[in-house]
C-alpha cells in the first residue's frame, strides 16, 4: 500500500492573523479559506528504529534543524498518540508550477499530518488531522479539506480545528500574480506576534472580524463572486493595515504588489468582477470567476510575464496517492 499523502494549499479569504497561544497555535480569530488545485505537497513518512534522529528531505534535499522544527512537533504528537519511539524519515515534494516561492507551509504541514498518522497506523478523523496539522502551521489546519473551510479558533488544543464550510463547485477561481520569489523579511510568525503586541490597530482588526466572517459565509452560500471578492479584499487590506501600526512598523507590500493591485482596479473598471487578497508576502492573489480566468490573464499579460501568472481552481482535500508525481 502507498504511504504518500497529498495536500493542497489554501488561501484565506478571511485571514488568520495573530495567536492567542504561541505554543499550541491557537488563533485570535476564526479564518476561512479556499483550497486550490494548483499547488500541493506530497509527503511520505517512514518510522525506522535504525534512525538516530528525524530526517527531512524536501525535493530530495536534506533540510537543516531549523526546517525540521515544525515537522518534529507534528511527528512527536503522532508518536505520542501511537506509542511509537522510533525516529522518522520524511520525504516531501512541493508542486508549484514555477519557482514562485509561494507559501507551502499549509500544504506541507497538512500532508505531513496525514502521512505521519498513516505511517503510525492511526486512523484519524478529519477533525483530528486538522488539529495535528495546526500544531505545525496554523493555516495547515484548513488544508485537510477541499473547497471552503473555516478554522474555528477554539480555546484549547482539542477545540481548535477547521471544518468544511461548503464545496466550491461553482464559478470561482483564483489567479496568482507572483511578484517576487524572495524569502520574506518578516515571517508570518514574527509578523503576527509583533502586530498583536504593539499595533494599536490590532483591536480594530479583531472587532471587525465577526461581521466579515458572517458576510463571507452568506456570500459563499449565495455563490456571489462579487461579494466574496469585496469582503476578501477589505479583510486583507485591514490585516495589512495592522502591520503599519506595529513597532517597529513593517509591510509585506512591494512596489510590484501595488502595481498588481492597480491592475486589478483597472480590470474592475473594464467590468470584471475581480478582487485581490495578500498574505505574509508581496504576491497578490486575484479572486474572480473561473470562467473568466483566461480572459483576465490575457489582460494582465500587458503588465506581467507568462511565468508570473498562475491560474488556480478549487482543489480537493487531503488524500492518499499511489506514488509521488
Ligand atoms: O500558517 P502560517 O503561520 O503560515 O500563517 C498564515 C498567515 C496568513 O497567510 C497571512 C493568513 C492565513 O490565514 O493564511
Amino acid at each position: 500500500m502507498s504511504n504518500w499523502v497529498r495536500a493542497h494549499t489554501n488561501i484565506a479569504l478571511i485571514k488568520y492573523w495573530g495567536k492567542a497561544d504561541e505554543d499550541l497555535i491557537l488563533p485570535m480569530n476564526n479564518s476561512l479559506s479556499l483550497t486550490l488545485d494548483a499547488f500541493y505537497t506530497e509527503t511520505s513518512v517512514t518510522f525506522d528504529d535504525a534512525l538516530r534522529s528525524d530526517e527531512l528531505y524536501l525535493d530530495d534535499r536534506m533540510q537543516d534543524l531549523a526546517a525540521l522544527k515544525k515537522v518534529k512537533t507534528v511527528l512527536d504528537l503522532v508518536r505520542e498518540k501511537a506509542g511509537i519511539t522510533s525516529k522518522a524519515k520524511v520525504m516531501s515534494y512541493n508542486h508549484v508550477p514555477t519557482a514562485a516561492g509561494l507559501a507551502s507551509s499549509a500544504s506541507g504541514l497538512a500532508a505531513l499530518a496525514g502521512a505521519a498518522s498513516l505511517a503510525a497506523g492511526l486512523e484519524l478523523s478529519s477533525e483530528e488531522l486538522s488539529k495535528l496539522a495546526r500544531r505545525g502551521s496554523g493555516s495547515a489546519s484548513r488544508s485537510i479539506y477541499g473547497g471552503f473551510a473555516e478554522w474555528q479558533k477554539g480555546t484549547s488544543h482539542e477545540t481548535s480545528f477547521a471544518v468544511p464550510v461548503d464545496d466550491a463547485d461553482w464559478d470561482i477561481g483564483m489567479l496568482f500574480i507572483v511578484v517576487s520569489d524572495n524569502k520574506k523579511d518578516v515571517s508570518s510568525r514574527e509578523g503576527m506576534s509583533r502586530t498583536v503586541q504593539t499595533s494599536p490597530f490590532y483591536q480594530g482588526w479583531l472587532d471587525s472580524l465577526d461581521d466579515d466572517l458572517s458576510a463571507m459565509k452568506l456570500a459563499i452560500k449565495e455563490q456571489d463572486i462579487h461579494e466574496v471578492g469585496v469582503i476578501a479584499e477589505r479583510n486583507a487590506l485591514k490585516m495589512h493595515a495592522t502591520t503599519l501600526g506595529a513597532d517597529p512598523p513593517f509591510t509585506y507590500w512591494s512596489p510590484d504588489s501595488m502595481k498588481a493591485m492597480e491592475a486589478v482596479r483597472a480590470l474592475r473598471d473594464k467590468g470584471y468582477s475581480v478582487h485581490f487578497t495578500m498574505d505574509a508576502g508581496p504576491n497578490v492573489k486575484l479572486i474572480c470567476r473561473q470562467t473568466q480566468l483566461e480572459e483576465i490573464r490575457t489582460h494582465l499579460l500587458n503588465d506581467f510575464s507568462e511565468s508570473q501568472l498562475i491560474s488556480a481552481r478549487p482543489g480537493p482535500g487531503l488524500h492518499v496517492v499511489s506514488r509521488p508525481g
